[in-house]
C-alpha cells in the first residue's frame, strides 16, 4: 500500500510546487512507469524506464542502513507502522545519508565544467569539507550499486545528447581516487541518472525514500515478528 501511495504524494507534491495540477496513476501501467508518469505526465520510453526501474530496484532494500535501522528502533517499543516509517524518513533524509543524492547533483552543478573537477576537490578536501555522494561506511572496495548506475549514467548521457554531469563526475572521481582514495557510493552517479530522466533538484532524496519503502516495510515486519 505505501510502495504505491508514496509516488502518488511525491508527484503530485513536486508538480503542485510547479505550479502544475496533479495527474492521476493509471492503473494500466507498471510501478516505475506510473511514478514516471504522475510526474510528467508523460508514458516513459523503453530506456527512460528500464532506467528508472532499475534505479528504484537499486534503491529498494540495503539491509539495516542507519533509515532503516531507525524503523526498527521505533518497531521495538510496539509503536505503529506508520511511526516506524516517519522515523525511516527522517533519517534518510540527512546528507550523510539519503539527502546525498541532491547534494551530489548540487555539487557537479556548482562545477560546472570538467576542467574545474579537480580544483574543486582539492579546494574541497584542504577545507575539509565532505564531498556527497563518496565513500561509505561499510563499502571500502566500491560500491556495486554505483558500477550499475555508472553505466547507466553514462548510457543515458548519450541518449539525450549531455555527456557534461557524466564527464564532470568521472573527473571528480579521478581526482578523489588519486588524492584521498574514496570512491562513489550509490548516490552519486544516481543522482545524474535521476536528473537527466527529469527530475528536479530537491526531489532526488524523495525518489530514494519512496523505493526505499520496501525494505523498510520488510524490516519492520521482520521485527513484529520477532521483537
Ligand atoms: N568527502 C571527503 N572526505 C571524506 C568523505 C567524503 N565524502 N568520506 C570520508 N572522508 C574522509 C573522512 O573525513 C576521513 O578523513 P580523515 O582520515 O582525514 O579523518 C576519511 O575519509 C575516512 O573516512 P571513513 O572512515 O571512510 O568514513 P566514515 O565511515 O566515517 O563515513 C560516510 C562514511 C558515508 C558517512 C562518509 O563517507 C560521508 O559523509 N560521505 C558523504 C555523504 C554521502 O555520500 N552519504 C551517502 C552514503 S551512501
Amino acid at each position: 500500500n505505501l510502495t504505491a501511495k508514496f509516488p502518488t504524494i511525491v508527484a503530485a507534491q513536486t508538480r503542485i510546487g510547479m505550479g502544475k495540477e496533479p495527474v492521476d496513476p493509471d492503473p494500466h501501467l507498471g510501478h516505475a512507469a506510473n511514478y514516471y508518469y504522475m510526474l510528467t505526465g508523460q508514458v516513459p520510453d523503453d530506456t527512460t524506464l528500464r532506467t528508472f526501474e532499475s534505479t528504484l530496484m537499486l534503491y529498494a532494500e540495503h539491509e539495516t542502513n542507519a533509515s532503516t535501522f531507525a524503523c526498527r528502533v521505533v518497531t521495538g517499543t510496539l509503536s505503529d507502522f506508520y511511526s516506524a516509517v516517519v522515523a525511516g524518513i527522517g533519517a534518510i533524509k540527512g546528507p550523510l545519508h539519503g539527502g546525498a543524492i541532491d547534494d551530489a547533483m548540487k555539487m557537479f552543478i556548482e562545477i560546472g565544467s570538467t576542467d574545474k573537477a579537480s580544483s574543486y576537490v582539492d579546494e574541497a578536501l584542504s577545507a575539509k569539507q565532505l564531498l556527497s555522494g563518496f565513500g561509505h561506511r561499510v563499502y571500502r572496495a566500491g560500491d556495486p550499486r554505483a558500477t550499475e548506475l555508472r553505466g547507466m549514467a553514462e548510457a543515458l548521457g548519450m541518449i539525450v545528447g549531455e555527456r557534461r554531469w557524466f564527464d564532470i563526475a568521472v573527473a571528480c572521481e579521478q581526482r578523489m581516487k588519486e588524492t584521498k582514495g574514496i570512491i562513489p557510493n550509490v548516490d552519486y552517479y544516481a543522482a545524474i541518472v535521476l536528473y537527466q530522466l527529469g527530475f528536479p533538484l530537491g526531489l532526488m532524496t524523495n525518489v530514494v525514500a519512496s523505493a526505499r519503502i520496501a525494505g523498510w516495510s520488510a524490516h519492520i515486519l521482520e521485527q513484529y515478528e520477532n521483537n
